[in-house]
């Protein structure tokens, strides 16, 4: 098996291909004067298995990059082309909210079903859809990061209590709540705009004591993170430990992210940043192993 990586996540790439036992391959990679990608790959890929490892946050760039890969790939004859995305882009215009809007979840699921053999990815944006597959068309997992991040919470974390900023967030809080083995809430959240949400607070007054941890899929202004632990502190609850699965963190995050009802916040390795705790190698190397033997059988 052999193991691109496609988008600069080496530290990734490396844990998987040492697990899969694969060879991991950096393209060559730059732009022509002009703006267009110019790609190598070394090696020989006849019959190969191959993996494309790229995390499509920031995906536009990314996106195009990996169907040049991949058509590559096929013209030089590998037997298998899987894209492993962690963080899996364009999953959230999942609807027209106004008319003549662009259902961009499904036209880039479209492009990623031509190009590619499988997909494997974590905690994907499943909203309005059930699952991947109303709208890839390839096989696929949606691998969840729940058991990692509530080991991770019963290791380091003594006295927790799980909170959800909003009903999405249930599948994670509850998930992450059985695997920590203790107690968890689900708040409601109001979206009025891109940077604008409130969360309505519950009675905590019997939670005085425990650790609030708020999970969320994804972080990407903070300010979801940032109103559900401000209410949490004025319940007279201890500053929040926030822990995202993927840290997209749009422009001024981590500025936002730095308040006082924030203890600390940390993410799982999707995306490279520093605040990369928890590492995923563990959870995408055997479903990698087992989507390589369904597809080849
Ligand atoms: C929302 O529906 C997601 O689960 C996250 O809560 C959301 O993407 C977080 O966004 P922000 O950090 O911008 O509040």
């Amino acid at each position: 098996m052999k193991l691109i990586c496609a988008d600069g996540h080496l530290e990734l790439a490396n844990s998987l291909g040492k697990l899969l036992n694969a060879e991991v391959i950096t393209p060559e990679h730059r732009l022509f004067p002009d703006g267009e990608h110019y790609y190598r790959l070394d090696g020989d890929f006849s019959n190969e298995d191959v993996v494309l490892l790229s995390h499509l946050h920031q995906p536009n760039e990314k996106a195009i990059g990996l169907l040049f890969l991949a058509g590559h790939l096929r013209d030089v004859g590998a037997r298998s082309v899987g894209l492993v995305a962690p963080y899996l882009a364009y999953m959230r215009q999942d609807i027209r909210f106004k008319e003549g809007e662009c259902i961009t979840s499904r036209y880039f699921a479209g492009l990623i079903s031509n190009a590619f053999n499988y997909l494997v990815t974590i905690d994907p944006h499943l909203h309005r859809y059930h699952s991947l597959d109303e709208i890839y068309r390839i096989p696929n997992r949606a691998l969840h990061a729940t058991n990692l991040i509530g080991e991770y919470i019963k290791k380091m974390i003594p006295n927790a209590l799980i909170i959800g900023p909003d009903a999405e967030s249930a599948q994670w809080a509850e998930g992450v709540a059985a695997a920590a083995q203790c107690e968890f809430l689900v708040f409601e959240k109001t979206r009025k705009g891109d940077r604008d949400v409130s969360v309505a607070m519950l009675d905590l007054s019997c939670y005085a004591d425990a650790q609030p941890v708020l999970v969320d899929d994804i972080i990407s202004t903070g300010r979801t993170l940032v109103e559900t632990a401000e209410g949490l502190v004025e319940a007279g609850l201890r500053p929040a430990i926030c822990i995202g699965v993927h840290p997209v963190l749009a422009e001024g995050a981590e500025i936002t992210l730095n308040n006082p009802a924030i203890a600390n916040w940390l993410s799982c390795n999707t995306i490279p940043h520093a605040s990369n705790a928890i590492d995923v190698s563990y959870l995408l190397a055997p479903a990698i192993a087992a989507m390589m033997a369904e597809i080849i059988l």
